[in-house]
């Protein structure tokens, strides 16, 4: 298996008691974390049985914490430098109303050069993988058209995709027909420029893109759970319940246990109810924790499937 990130980023974290704005605040206690949906889908999937390839463009700045990341966490890594930095996120979590402000860099720019030496590196990782997993946003300096053409190269290698993108990544690389998609609400209410109302009207929807060639439609709803549409039947289920801490990376749980379970021959059934376990057991876990491969087979009972079509 094999994971894209063709933006990752820092994610640090300070906690301050209260934060006061045009003032000096001092940090009672700070986190930093590798991250970007690419490398959120390796980390839920390392210790799984599948072996995990990562391929990403770093910026050579502060490719270091990255590095060492996946050194330290056996990852298997396809990197690509390019000039500059990777983004940092800031998150200010003011802990006498808990809530946070945010402040998100944009990152490198990808030239010309940087470009072809990603696409090189990009299909030396392919080689031997079953499945390439595409998800997240894109820098500054890449075609909105990458993922579909990435896609079709993974294609003519025999090898299958899963795309979790919004916007325009997302309606190109439809284009190509990914094995899966995940998105949530909102990005398949943009896509069909509409809104999308009931239980029915998302499998309506779904089919639309299964027609298209698509196999698998997996919209994700927040806490609301997700239905999971093939071009035979659709399924719905929801969290179990729990106390929500932070839902950053929920969605890339389950677009990791998703394209572990198509690799693994899953039922449509089944997969949703791992994919709700995963979501779930991510959004109960503080800041960017994820959640654990093993977790999330622990746990899967708690979520109750219904078949809908
Ligand atoms: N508030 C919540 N409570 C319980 N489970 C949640 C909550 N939010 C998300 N989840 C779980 O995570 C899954 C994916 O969440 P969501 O639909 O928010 O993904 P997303 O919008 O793609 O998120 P991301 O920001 O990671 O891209 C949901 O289907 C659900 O199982
Ligand atoms: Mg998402």
């Amino acid at each position: 298996m094999m994971t894209l990130t063709l933006n990752p980023c820092i994610d640090k974290t300070i906690e301050v008691d209260k934060l006061t704005p045009y003032g000096l605040n001092r940090a009672e206690k700070t986190r930093t974390d590798i991250g970007g949906k690419g490398i959120n889908v390796s980390k839920v999937l390392k210790n799984s049985n599948e072996n995990i390839k990562t391929c990403a463009i770093l910026g050579e700045n502060n490719s270091d914490i990255f590095l060492k990341y996946f050194e330290e966490n056996d990852f298997k890594s396809f990197i690509c430098m390019a000039k500059g930095e990777s983004r940092t996120n800031l998150k200010i979590v003011d802990k006498s109303c808990k809530k946070t402000t945010e402040l998100n860099e944009s990152g490198f720019f990808v030239d010309k050069n940087t470009l072809n030496s990603f696409l090189k590196c990009f299909e030396k990782a392919l080689e031997i993988s079953k499945i390439l997993i595409l998800s997240g946003s894109i820098p500054k300096g890449i075609d909105n058209n990458i993922y579909k053409l990435l896609i079709e190269t993974a294609r003519k290698r025999s090898i299958i995709s899963v795309l979790d993108a919004d916007g325009s990544c997302f309606k190109n690389g439809i284009e190509a027909k990914p094995y899966a998609i995940k998105p949530n609400l909102y990005e398949l209410e943009t896509y069909f420029g509409k809104n999308i109302k009931s239980k029915n009207d998302i499998i309506t929807h779904s089919l639309k893109l299964i027609d298209k060639g698509i196999k698998i439609v997996l919209v994700s709803l927040g806490e609301d759970g997700a239905i999971i549409t093939d071009k035979n039947e659709s399924y719905y289920a929801k969290p179990f319940p729990c106390n929500v801490q932070s839902t950053v990376g929920a969605g890339d749980s389950m677009t990791a246990i998703l394209s572990w379970c198509i690799i693994n021959n899953y039922s449509l059934k089944d997969t949703l109810q791992l994919a709700i376990t995963a979501g779930t057991l991510t959004a109960c876990k503080k800041g960017t924790q994820l959640c654990e491969f093993d977790e999330i087979f622990l746990n899967k009972d708690k979520v109750n499937v219904y078949k809908i079509r």
